[in-house]
């Protein structure tokens, strides 16, 4: 490869790399609106009438249950999207940055890709009564998840 070609080829390079990084910022917002919205509604705040839960006021909730962050994860929207691990952690955390902060305790932490490919190997094998489990402990603390 001449000296020429070879500066323009990091020079591309770069410019892929820096363009690559300003849109993993940005791609926990477009991943929601791709495969999210379509029910949960851009707002969060789902469909009563459709039986799609809302996501303020309630998801912040779950990370105050043992099993809340196996439930998040394993919830079949998320489960069944396509998204790796490392984007399934980052889109939890915008959601709960979003709309989860007045719900969730204060030491909560981040999603991490590794929690993910950990809880992801973990068997659910009824997701709904899961949540049931879940919004019966809750119940007791005074927290409502009913929808
Ligand atoms: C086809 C419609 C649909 C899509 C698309 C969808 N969801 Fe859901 N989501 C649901 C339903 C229905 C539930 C309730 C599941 C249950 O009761 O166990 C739910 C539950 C949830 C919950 C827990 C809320 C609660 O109160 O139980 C979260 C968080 C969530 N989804 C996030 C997501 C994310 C993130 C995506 C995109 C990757 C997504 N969903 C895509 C329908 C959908």
């Amino acid at each position: 490869m001449s000296r020429r070609l070879e500066v323009g080829a990091i020079v591309v390079g770069a410019a892929i790399l820096l363009g690559g990084s300003a849109f993993a910022a940005e791609s926990p917002r477009i991943a929601y609106k791709l495969h999210c919205s379509g029910c949960h509604l851009l707002d969060g705040t789902g469909s009563k009438l459709g039986g799609i839960p809302p996501i303020p006021g309630v998801a912040g909730h779950f990370l105050r249950h043992e099993k809340g962050r196996l439930y998040l994860v394993h919830v079949p929207g998320l489960a069944n999207s396509g998204l790796g691990a490392k984007e399934s952690a980052d889109l939890l955390n915008y959601i709960m940055d979003t709309w989860g902060h007045n719900d969730r305790p204060a030491d909560a932490s981040p999603f991490t890709e590794r929690e993910v490919t950990e809880l992801r190997a973990q068997r659910v094998n009824d997701i709904m009564m899961l949540r049931k489990e879940i919004e019966a402990d809750l119940r007791k603390q005074g927290v409502d998840l009913a929808y």
